[in-house]
């Protein structure tokens, strides 16, 4: 395909620069193929880790005690993540493999697992949760997960379930028939008995899962598919855990699967983001050749149906101030599930920044792709000139000369109907404006309204839902001083900025009202009022998640809070894990049979970490 108007576009997802990196930014870059873990180690790790004492680190020696496993984990999205930003995945599997030992970690204990005769999918079909949203147009409504508005005040928690060795929990569940399917940090995916949190079965992918999962039936089965954060696709058995298949997406080596797959006709839709915008922090790194895509595979055996990509190929460029190649245009990921529309044809996706120049004219956009062939029906940029890596927080060589604002949309285009049959794509930004777009006038933009400040951590994030009769839209515009600290999560926030819940008019954009959220009581690290976390709506209600740790329920009609419950403290959990709970960010929860289920934890822009599942049901 080619994409031919020009101008530009953004990026996403950053954090605070920890002041570790910067002392690593003298390392020079190892080549791919002779990674040696000795050699990473000495140049990435040894200063700390070596003088153990002052730096707090352990020492070399109680990593050597660790497994390989769980050092790549602490290095993927654990407490080693901000020094790991600029390692490629060879230099972390070398330096894992050159300190770790061989052996697995042990798996949960025999108390954690169902007893015999309880099986996956032997519960109600009622109120199933399939996917990133339980309607295919995005929505993240549930009209029919078995909790009404009444009993909402009447919420308890029911039980917890602990990610072991994990600092983050932040993957979306997937309830069908009474059985949870939920991904991890640790790259664990599990099937739990939605009423009880008992375990069915483990499959341990390559990577962290944070995808929503998405079921199809096959014959007496589901096939469970989902993808995980360096690159891999897989196909499960939803009744034993078995792989059916796997398969990377993308041969670049910093693919990274974040949206949740789309559905339909035997034919699964795959968008594709990469770890290259962190990765440029490194000044030798080679900016930038990733391009955001969209795959589509067959359900049955995973062979390729098309694959589109939002930009055209790198060229070479210049050589930045470092001596590194550089190359563009790059970027325009997609971070978030794809949106079907059978009766057009299409699905829709949103496209975040260009990591290097020359901007592009799909990044920051809103795109329709032929669902038969994937060629781009057309597209809507938002956000021009917006090329923007993590280098540019300290003016490193890899910032594009764009310089951000770094206006990704993190988050799919919901599809509504409007009253007198005309249709609209409602679209938020990290800029912190929503749009509606017309999808039978080439995306023409109706009407846009704002909603946050908006910045790189800013706006809508992860994603809106609508009842039909409005859209719920939380902005994040998380406010942070950078986190001086060496481990992860606990950055210093403002306590009183940030967050904000609002509701909007399908038709027009219109405001029908807007919660403000309380400041953190008591102010404390990694606390933030901002409300990045996706939201989710049944009949008459809302919930938002916020950094600061609580998950809020608010009446659909005037925002209201209904209920409101604390995340952030320690669990005993059904699976003998030490748990505690943390920032709610990425996923949202899910209603579903009768219950509600929310992941907490979530320390990667500074927030507070956790590893804990929590399922709350009204109390008789
Ligand atoms: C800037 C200093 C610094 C650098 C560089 C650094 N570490 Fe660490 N590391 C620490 C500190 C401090 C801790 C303890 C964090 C805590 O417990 O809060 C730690 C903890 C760890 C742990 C234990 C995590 C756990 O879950 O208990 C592992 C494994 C680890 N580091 C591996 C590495 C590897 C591998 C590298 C090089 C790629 C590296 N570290 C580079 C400072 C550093």
């Amino acid at each position: 395909m080619t994409v031919s108007r020009k101008t530009t576009a953004c990026a996403f997802y950053l954090f605070f620069g920890y002041a570790m990196i910067g002392m690593m930014l003298t390392a020079r870059p190892l080549s791919a193929q002779t990674v040696s873990g000795a050699d990473v180690y000495q140049q990435r790790c040894a200063q700390c880790h070596e003088n153990a004492a002052a730096n707090r680190a352990p020492s070399r020696d109680t990593l050597q005690r660790m497994t390989v496993s769980r050092i790549l984990r602490t290095l993927d999205f654990g407490l080693m993540m901000g020094v790991a930003y600029p390692l490629r995945r060879e230099e972390r599997e070398a330096v894992a493999n050159y300190l770790g030992t061989k052996g697995s970690e042990p798996g949960p204990p025999a108390s954690a697992y169902c007893s015999a005769g309880r099986h996956p999918l032997s519960g109600e079909a009622a109120g199933n949760w399939n996917g990133w949203s339980p309607l295919p147009a995005n929505t993240r409504f549930q009209p029919s997960g078995g909790i009404t508005r009444a009993q909402i005040p009447r919420l308890k928690l029911k039980w917890a379930y602990g990610f072991a060795g994990d600092v983050t929990a932040f993957a979306a569940p997937t309830v069908l028939d009474g059985t949870i399917f939920v991904g991890s940090a640790g790259g664990v995916v599990q099937a739990l008995e939605a009423k009880t949190g008992c375990l069915h079965w483990t499959f341990q992918a390559n990577g962290p899962v944070r995808s929503a999962i998405v079921a199809v039936a096959n014959g007496s089965d589901y096939s469970l598919l989902f993808g995980d954060q360096i690159g891999w696709f897989y196909s499960l058995e939803a009744k034993t855990g078995r792989l059916i298949w796997k398969k990377r997406v993308d041969e670049h080596e910093g693919t990274r699967l974040t949206g949740s797959p789309a559905v339909y006709e035997g034919v699964v839709f795959i968008g594709a983001a990469s770890w290259e915008e962190t990765r440029s922090i490194e000044p030798h790194y080679s900016c930038c050749t990733f391009r955001g895509s969209v795959t589509a595979l067959r359900v049955a055996d995973g062979s390729p149906v098309w694959k589109t990509y939002t930009i055209n190929p790198p060229k070479k460029r210049d050589v930045n101030k470092a001596g590194a190649q550089q190359w563009g245009p790059s970027g325009a990921p997609v971070w978030s599930a794809p949106t079907l529309d059978p009766k057009r044809g299409a699905i829709y996706v949103t496209t975040g920044d260009n990591y290097s120049s020359p901007a592009t004219a799909t990044s920051d956009a809103v795109m329709a792709l032929d669902i038969a062939t994937g060629k781009i029906q057309w597209f809507e940029q938002t956000t021009p000139n917006d090329a923007y890596t993590s280098a540019c927080r300290n003016h490193g060589p890899n910032c594009p000369e764009e310089d951000g604002p770094d206006y990704d949309f993190g988050s799919s285009a919901l599809l509504l109907p409007l009253p007198g049959g005309k249709d609209i794509l409602v679209a938020g930004q990290k800029s912190g404006v929503v749009y509606g777009l017309d999808p039978d006038q080439k995306g023409k933009i109706l009407w846009q309204t704002r909603v946050g400040q908006g910045g790189k951590n800013g706006g809508v994030q992860w994603g809106m839902a609508s009842d039909g009769q409005a859209v719920f839209a939380a902005a994040s515009d998380l406010v942070g001083v950078l986190n001086s600290g060496g481990a992860v999560g606990g950055a210093k926030f403002d306590p009183a900025k940030g967050g904000g819940l609002t509701a909007l008019r399908p038709a027009d954009g219109g405001k029908i009202w807007f919660a403000a959220p309380p400041p953190c009581d008591p102010p404390r690290p990694g606390c933030s009022p901002a409300q990045s976390q996706a939201v989710t709506a049944i009949p008459g209600v809302v919930f938002s998640g916020s950094v600061d740790g609580h998950l809020r329920a608010f009446a659909a009609e005037d925002g209201k809070v209904l209920w409101d419950v604390d995340t952030a403290k320690s669990y005993s959990t059904v699976n003998a894990v030490e748990a505690k709970g943390g920032s709610l960010d990425g996923a949202g929860p899910v209603v579903a049979s009768g219950m509600l289920f929310v992941n907490s934890g979530y320390p990667r822009n500074g927030g507070m970490p956790g590893n804990v599942l929590l399922a709350f049901a009204p109390e008789e």
